[in-house]
């Protein structure tokens, strides 16, 4: 079995990558080489069998002799030791979920139900750097690769609904107690079903303006959403809404001939509202093709087995179309499929997926197993 160095598995994505992999039983291909940027010496975790201690994760003579490095550590640590690794010779295989990579020429972004085809031709051409999309996009992706793959979108707009988790573990714990704050403050009112609700309202958001502890977002986000997500770009853009047509295109393996004729122009807004650890979004997409509404969803229903279509009606779509029917699961609902007012080729979907697992760990753990199962 090869050795492979973990770095950064006790925090969220980690968490989550670990889970994945007891679950799938990954551990029994590899020799696990935990490490750990604060606690080397440390007793490397007992879910896998003698794992022994923890390594340094600054330790770069140790992490190259290693054949194949995992890391959901995050960007600094990518900036920091992933070009000391290159620059000394190290040769390995380098798999990411930070983005500080994934736009280089010389990486990959591993998204294998959508992009198997890139990721094998990037291997035998000697691609060593294989790093997770942004969670967004992965997500759109395996809902709607039956689209993608197929050649069928012109263009697209992505209008997203982004949970507290794209911010990390705090802005989780800040968003529930935010919503504790705001209950707090009116549960009196709230017992008594008398009580004036223009009233409960008012002082709900004078705590919003004045009282809830938002460190984390900046602005409060119970009881509220907020309309930027990442760094501003000083065009217009925030960084995450570049990611959207970039990475699609870069995972599609489209847009790169001369003519850029295949290019898929894909822009959108992006949002953060109050939801646990599923980002949804809501599309517009021009196909290049007149496609009937049966023909579309069986194209995403066969894509993948993830991709689970949501019939069009009041009913299924409240109750399978959800953050709340899709945490937890590798199921990508994509539903709301119908065609829009502007013309035949003209249609809107309603994507949902959990942004921790194929928007982080999944994409990982399964190119981890290209390379050792
Ligand atoms: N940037 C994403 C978000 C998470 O803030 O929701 C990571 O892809």
């Amino acid at each position: 079995n090869p050795s492979v160095g973990l770095v950064g598995w006790r925090g969220m994505v980690g968490s989550v990558l670990m889970q994945r992999m007891q679950e799938e039983n990954d551990f029994a291909n590899i020799n696990p080489v935990f490490f750990s940027t604060s606690n080397a010496g440390g007793a490397a975790p007992s879910f896998a069998d003698g794992a022994g201690k923890l390594e340094d994760a600054f330790d770069i003579e140790t992490l190259a002799k290693l054949p194949i490095i995992v890391t959901a550590q995050g960007g600094d640590y990518t900036k920091q030791v992933h070009g000391e690794l290159r620059n000394r010779g190290w040769d390995g295989l380098w798999i990411d979920a930070a983005s500080t990579l994934r736009m280089n020429d010389d990486s990959i972004i591993v998204l294998d139900p959508i992009n198997r085809d890139v990721i094998d031709a990037g291997l035998s051409g000697g691609v060593k750097d294989f790093i997770g999309g942004n969670c967004t996009v992965s997500c759109m992706l395996m809902g709607l690769g039956g689209l993608f793959k197929n050649n069928l979108v012109e263009w697209g707009t992505s209008m997203t609904y982004q949970a507290a988790s794209g911010g990390g573990a705090r802005h989780m714990r800040e968003l529930l107690n935010q919503f504790g704050t705001l209950n707090n403050e009116v549960s009196s009112e709230l017992d008594d079903p008398a009580s004036a609700i223009l009233e409960i309202d008012h002082k709900v958001l004078a705590a919003q303006r004045n009282g809830v502890d938002a460190t984390q977002f900046g602005v409060p986000l119970a009881g509220s959403l907020i309309p930027w997500i990442d760094a501003d770009l000083g065009n217009g853009q925030s960084k995450e809404e570049w990611k959207a047509g970039v990475e699609t295109n870069k995972i599609l393996g489209t847009g790169k001939g001369t003519d850029g004729k295949d290019h898929i122009a894909m822009d959108g807004l992006c949002i953060r509202i109050g939801a646990m650890r599923s980002h949804s979004q809501a599309l517009t997409l021009k196909l290049r093709e007149d496609l009937s509404v049966t023909e579309i969803e069986n194209l995403l229903a066969k894509d993948n087995e993830w991709a689970k279509v949501v019939p069009n009606t009041k009913e299924a779509s409240m109750e399978d179309l959800t953050p709340v029917a899709a945490s937890g699961t590798l199921d990508i609902p994509v539903g709301r499929i119908r065609k829009l007012e502007m013309g035949p080729e003209y249609i809107s979907a309603f994507t949902v997926g959990d942004q921790l697992l194929w928007g982080a760990a999944e994409p990982l753990r399964r190119m981890l197993n290209i390379v050792t199962g």
